[in-house]
């Protein structure tokens, strides 16, 4: 049986095979058989827009791999920093590059003191603190010019270095702002997570010092976060960045798409799902009041996923690890009952409708104290390297820009009628 499909058009009678290539057929070979005529795919849930060798997913049996690392034994025995290299580079680091890469990162963490006292300080007192981080990082393209030469080799690694180094301080920077705490000042002598966590937390101490597991959780929780291939905001890093645009405003647009409540923003609407629930005893009829139409099961379902998504699997157990730190968020009973009820229910097993990462994570974030505001922002910190491994990816392969056809149903051309005289 020969691996290829074969199309014909009805109207001609003509036909054409093509071969089926990794599990993709070339829609170059449609378009010549039938010009003009467009494959209708709203999401895109059935194109594959690009090659990529940065991650697989395999979501029928619930796989992810990072340059064919298993998510389990990068999330067990790697640092993020280790996975952004992987990622962006193909390769895990031997030690040397290693330790050049982290003293690269961790010596571009500051960020310009007119982005703090006149750009974050201009904003209202409660802005939400991924509008901020979102308009910051657009922000950053005006104070690195050179980022605009994005085919030179060094000052394409120097805007990665300083994106990765500087996103917590940005996300710290906007968290401290909309609760009227001043901002601290990054630690290089602190690790990634340590520094994050100390510019997020600390007061008056000299140094601020992170309880070691909750340092680790966050390092776990930004490996788990740094890639998940085509997703939305991927998506649009890559289409913004086929118009040859700055890595800065491409991250930007990324992280606007990550804003979303069906995207990174799920986490946060988890969070206010599982408070308005308020206890065990509601769960049957929230599931209900969702079977009947009534809003969505936040932390459920995927597109890809159809089934236990991978990263969900690691949370679960993560939580357990920071409440014997945090002491248990109360709401974990009322998720953990969710997960049974919703496990259980035939609207949920036929639609293959599982708990997917952001189920757990923000019972993490808040157990550590981490307002939900910023859920959506703590996301965005590690996703930050996958949206720049594939951003290079795109570039090295000098793709075409994005440019789309749509199926226009509008109105058939028409006259214009003066202003008087319509009624
Ligand atoms: N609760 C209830 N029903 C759901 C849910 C849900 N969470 N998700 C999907 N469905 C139903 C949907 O109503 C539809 O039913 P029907 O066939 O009767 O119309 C069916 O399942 C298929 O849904 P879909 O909207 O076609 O699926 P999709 O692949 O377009 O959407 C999704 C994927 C993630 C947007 C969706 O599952 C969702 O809205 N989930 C809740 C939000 C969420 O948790 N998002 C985080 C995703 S993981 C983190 C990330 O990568 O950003």
């Amino acid at each position: 049986m020969a691996d290829s499909v074969t199309i014909t058009d009805n109207r001609s009678g003509q036909s054409i095979e093509i071969p089926i290539v990794d599990g993709a057929v070339d829609s170059g070979a449609w378009s010549k058989l039938l010009p003009g005529l467009w494959l209708h795919d709203p999401g895109l849930s059935t194109t594959a827009e690009c090659d990529s060798a940065i991650t697989f997913i395999d979501g029928d049996a619930g796989i992810l791999e990072y340059r064919g690392y298993p998510i389990e034994q990068l999330a067990e025995h790697s640092t993020y920093l280790e996975v952004a290299y992987l990622l962006l580079n193909g390769e895990l680091p031997t030690p040397q590059q290693y330790s050049s890469w982290v003293d690269d990162v961790t010596h571009h963490t500051f960020i310009h003191e007119n982005m703090r006292k006149r750009f974050l300080e201009g904003f209202h007192y409660d802005a939400h603190p991924m509008g901020m981080f979102v308009s910051a990082l657009a922000a950053l393209s005006t104070f690195y010019p050179e980022a605009k030469a994005i085919f030179d080799p060094e000052v394409r690694y120097r805007q990665i270095v300083r994106l990765i180094a500087k996103v917590p301080t940005l996300a710290a920077a906007a968290h401290r702002f909309s609760v009227g705490m001043p901002f601290i000042y990054p630690d290089n002598g602190l690790s990634f997570p340590e520094n994050f966590l100390s510019m997020m937390w600390k007061i008056a101490e000299p140094r601020f010092e992170a309880d070691p597991v909750l340092a680790r959780a966050i390092d776990v929780l930004f490996i788990l976060h740094a890639d998940h291939e085509q997703n939305c905001s991927t998506t649009t890093m890559r289409t913004v960045g086929s118009s040859h645009a700055d890595p800065y405003v491409a991250v930007a647009a990324a992280a606007a798409a990550l804003y979303g409540p069906r995207h990174g923003g799920a986490n946060e609407a988890v969070l206010k799902m599982l408070h308005s629930i308020g206890s065990i005893e509601q769960v049957p009829d929230f599931v209900a009041g969702v079977k009947g139409g009534n809003g969505r099961l936040q932390g459920f379902g995927h597109r890809v996923y159809r089934n236990y998504d991978p990263r969900a699997k690691i949370v679960r157990q993560l939580a357990y690890d920071v409440f014997e730190v945090t002491g248990k968020n109360p709401l974990l009973d009322i998720a953990l009952k969710l997960e049974e009820v919703a496990l259980a229910d035939e609207y949920f097993i036929s639609r293959k409708l599982y708990p997917n990462i952001d189920f757990y994570t923000g019972l993490i974030y808040e157990a550590m104290g981490f307002p939900i505001d910023m859920f959506t922002v703590l996301f965005a910190i590690p996703r930050t390297s996958g949206w720049l491994s594939h951003y290079c990816e795109m570039l090295d392969k000098d793709t075409k820009i994005t440019r789309p056809r749509q199926v226009y149903n509008g109105s058939p051309r028409r006259d214009y009628q003066p202003l008087g005289e319509r009624s």
